[in-house]
């Protein structure tokens, strides 16, 4: 049952379980050693949850700083008074070199060309950065052969540092795959050829804080985590791991019919009603995020039980079909995502109906869905 009612506007709602976040934040502490550092990635507004509620407990439970993919999103942390450190993982494109400095970003360097613009832009401030390295992801990333003129840079251009080495495993949701162990032993050999070894090295996101303690360097980054979703989709659950679910989305029935048996329902006619039936408008669509391939393969929660959603998703609404089912009228409490009772639509459920990953459901969620954070400390 929700923490909110939402008994006015559209009841299309989420709630974020702050101490399920924070209880997932203890899960990766518990999985790396005392003096490893966390820096957990908040990018896409918190992987679309909603960044500063999320961001603020998890730096009031012992986050040492934050990772963001873009400028702006650092400077909507600074702007609320966040002052702790803050990582730019892939976003220095050319031109956000005097925000980097001004906001006091520690940015991930994936070309040696970056480098000037950024010691110019850190002659008021020194700036600390990271140098990002190709070990296999095939995605940013100085190849090693750049390595030395990078490092030349750093040593000759003024006001820039060198943090560590950091690289992005392309397997980590498959902690067994034979190309984790390849990155690993790359980075490490990079790190000793080079004398690096005692840097701010980093290479772990979720998938190889849990399983994989040989990659776990000097900080870690964990995302999806945090979040309430297994990193290792689809081969098990959040609760499987000792996640806890972060995120319920809830709606309420707007409209109730009795329907005759042959009713089409919905863009397409791609249900028809089989015998006389009860059917159910909810007021969310795909410009929520509630993906079109839904329609005719999602289930909801009423009442403690799975109802199947019918015909097309259309952009604001959803029909179900809660026929038999009592105690059913406008205003009915409906679950799209979390638990009722003994029942619930976990995150992975829903990604594998949606023929996605759990990144993209929550990522998806739409602007126009109201966020609640429940706590049970004061917020
Ligand atoms: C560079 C980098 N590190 C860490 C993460 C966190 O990954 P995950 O959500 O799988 O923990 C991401 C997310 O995509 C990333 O891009």
């Amino acid at each position: 049952m929700p923490y909110t009612q939402h008994t006015s506007g559209r009841p299309t709602w989420l709630e974020i379980d702050l101490d399920a976040v924070a209880h997932n934040f203890q899960r990766a502490r518990a999985a790396v050693a005392p003096a490893t550092g966390i820096y957990p990635v908040v990018k896409g507004d918190g992987y679309g949850l909603g960044v500063l509620p999320i961001a603020r407990r998890l730096l009031a439970a012992g986050a040492n700083g934050l990772c963001v993919a873009t400028v702006e999103e650092a400077s909507e942390l600074r702007k609320e008074g966040i002052t702790h450190p803050l990582i730019l993982l892939s976003g220095l494109s050319a031109g956000v070199e005097e925000s980097v400095a001004a906001l006091g970003l520690q940015p991930f360097v994936f070309d040696p060309a970056q480098l000037a613009p950024l010691s110019q832009a850190a002659r008021s401030r020194p700036l600390t950065l990271f140098l990002k390295v190709y070990t296999g992801m095939g995605r940013l990333g100085l190849l090693p052969e750049q390595l030395p003129e990078a490092l030349r840079l750093l040593r000759t251009l003024p006001g820039i540092r060198l943090a560590g080495l950091v690289s992005h495993l392309a397997c980590a949701d498959q902690p067994e795959h034979p190309d984790n162990q390849r990155q690993i032993d790359t980075l490490r050999s990079l790190l000793t050829q080079y004398g690096l070894s005692q840097g701010q090295t980093s290479l772990a996101n979720s998938g190889a804080i849990l399983a994989r303690p040989d990659s776990h360097f000097s900080w870690v980054r964990p995302g999806i985590l945090l979040y309430g979703a297994s990193p290792f989709f689809p081969a098990n659950q959040a609760q499987q791991i000792g996640l806890q679910p972060v995120v319920s989305w809830y709606t309420r029935i707007v409209q109730l019919r009795s329907l005759p048996a042959g009713t089409a329902i919905g863009y397409g006619q791609t249900f028809v009603t089989q015998h006389p039936s009860l059917i159910a408008i909810l007021p969310v669509g795909y410009a929520d995020g509630y993906n079109r391939l839904l329609g005719n393969r999602a289930q909801v929660l009423l009442h403690g039980c799975r109802v199947p959603v019918i015909g097309r998703v259309s952009m604001d609404s959803i029909a179900i079909d809660v026929t038999g089912l009592p105690a059913v009228e406008t205003g009915t409490l409906v679950t799209l995502l979390g638990r009722d009772g003994n029942e619930a639509i976990t995150l992975e459920e829903m990604a594998a109906w949606r023929q996605t990953i759990p990144y993209e459901v929550i990522t998806n969620l739409g602007k126009r869905v109201a966020k609640y954070p429940i706590s049970a400390q004061s917020l």
